[in-house]
């Protein structure tokens, strides 16, 4: 008999499998950060769910969301709000049958309500069901991931609405390589209009090559600015198994937290860079010869900025965090092996201090 639980699913491709890491790392920081911050109500919304598992038991974003709030202690102050979208009867079953069998297991916590919107699109659902949620709780932050087959139904002016709110962000997984092989189809444009709430997409027309793919790369990334509101904007790119740019994901926030914890969370996929991932990779090296980061870029990035200044350890996060590829977990490395070779001081405080120790954020250095 086929196993209901998989009965819609398809295969795992391995860049799933980094989205879907992606999203767990971030959401195992993101609902801790909301649940012991005092907020009554947190809505997370996947738009685009799936059947919750893929053809090998793997878990699906569903799922994965959910466990990732599962797992977590003492969040009991906050009502967490699970919407999941998903258009086709037979995906719907089947996520309710994995959702019903990770509560049987205890995997969903106590504070969280799940709704299925089923046999609905994400618009349809987002406009009669979602948003009149989100209007009742108009404080109340939230994440919305955004991961659809196509680029159809998933208009800017829904992310412009949820951007619209406090503390609300999308992760969007923009289909890079249909979209582009698809720009020029004489029906589409009015669904790409939508999608990018400008006709500027055109002007791709007149490109071709890595200067097409990175035209149509910044401009989603500067509407999500532009036309969503957006503070900051991170991307990562999805390889094939050709290393050819498959999608890339999106992340849109006005939170600084927020950015800090997603590029977090994309590092830990990517340990060499922080914002790519191949099919090609060789996953049996990878666990072998784990890439490392160049932290001699970001020693020469913060000497460039900070030389001969005297500077807190906030304002040295808040650089590193928002103007180069690094994270919050980096820099500390390098102030470290910068005060042993002497290319910094601590001017404040000095006293009752360990060296090699950046604690404190309002702690100022100083760099030679
Ligand atoms: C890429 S898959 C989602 C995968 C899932 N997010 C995961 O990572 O496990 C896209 C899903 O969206 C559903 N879908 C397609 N168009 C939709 C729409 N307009 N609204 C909601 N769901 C849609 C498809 O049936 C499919 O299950």
């Amino acid at each position: 008999m086929t196993d209901p639980r998989t009965a819609a699913s398809w295969r795992l491709a391995p860049h799933t499998g980094a989205k879907l890491a992606i999203l767990g790392a971030y959401l195992r920081a993101w609902f801790p950060i909301l649940g012991r911050g005092g907020f009554p109500r947190v809505l997370y919304i996947d738009g685009f769910a799936g059947p919750g598992r893929y053809a090998g038991g793997e878990d699906g974003s569903p799922i994965v969301a959910l466990k990732a709030l599962g797992s977590q202690a003492n969040l009991d102050d906050t009502a967490f709000e699970f919407h999941f979208v998903e258009r086709k009867r037979r995906a719907v079953m089947a996520l309710k049958a994995n959702i019903a069998e990770l509560r049987s297991n205890g995997g969903i916590a106590a504070n969280a309500q799940v709704f299925v919107h089923e046999n609905q699109t994400f618009e349809q659902a987002y406009r009669e069901k979602i948003k009149p949620r989100l209007l009742q709780s108009l404080r109340a932050p939230a994440f919305a991931l955004v991961d659809p087959f196509g680029w159809t139904g998933l208009p800017m002016a829904i992310m412009s609405e949820l951007m619209s709110r406090p503390s609300t962000e999308v992760l969007v997984n923009f289909m890079f390589e249909e979209i582009n092989r698809f720009l020029g189809h004489y029906q589409q444009g009015g669904n790409f209009d939508d999608l990018f709430a400008t006709n500027a997409w055109r002007q791709a027309g007149s490109l071709s090559g890595v200067e097409r793919k990175a035209y149509v790369h910044n401009l989603y990334r500067d509407q999500l600015i532009k036309a969503a509101g957006a503070r900051y904007v991170r991307t990562f790119e999805m390889l094939n198994d050709r290393g050819a740019s498959d999608y890339f994901l999106y992340f849109a926030t006005k939170n600084f937290l927020g950015l800090s914890k997603m590029k977090e969370a994309m590092w830990k996929v990517d340990p060499g860079g922080g914002n790519r991932f191949s099919d090609m990779t060789n996953l049996d090296q990878f666990v072998l010869l784990q890439p490392e980061p160049d932290l001699h870029v970001l020693q020469r990035q913060l000497l460039q900025r900070f030389s001969a200044s005297i500077v807190s350890v906030n304002e040295i996060e808040r650089f590193v965090v928002e103007e180069t590829a690094f994270h919050a977990g980096h820099f500390k490395k390098v102030l470290l092996n910068m005060e042993s070779s002497g290319k910094l001081v601590v001017v404040d405080p000095v006293a009752q201090r360990r060296r090699g120790t950046f604690r404190d954020g309002a702690m100022r250095l100083r760099f030679s």
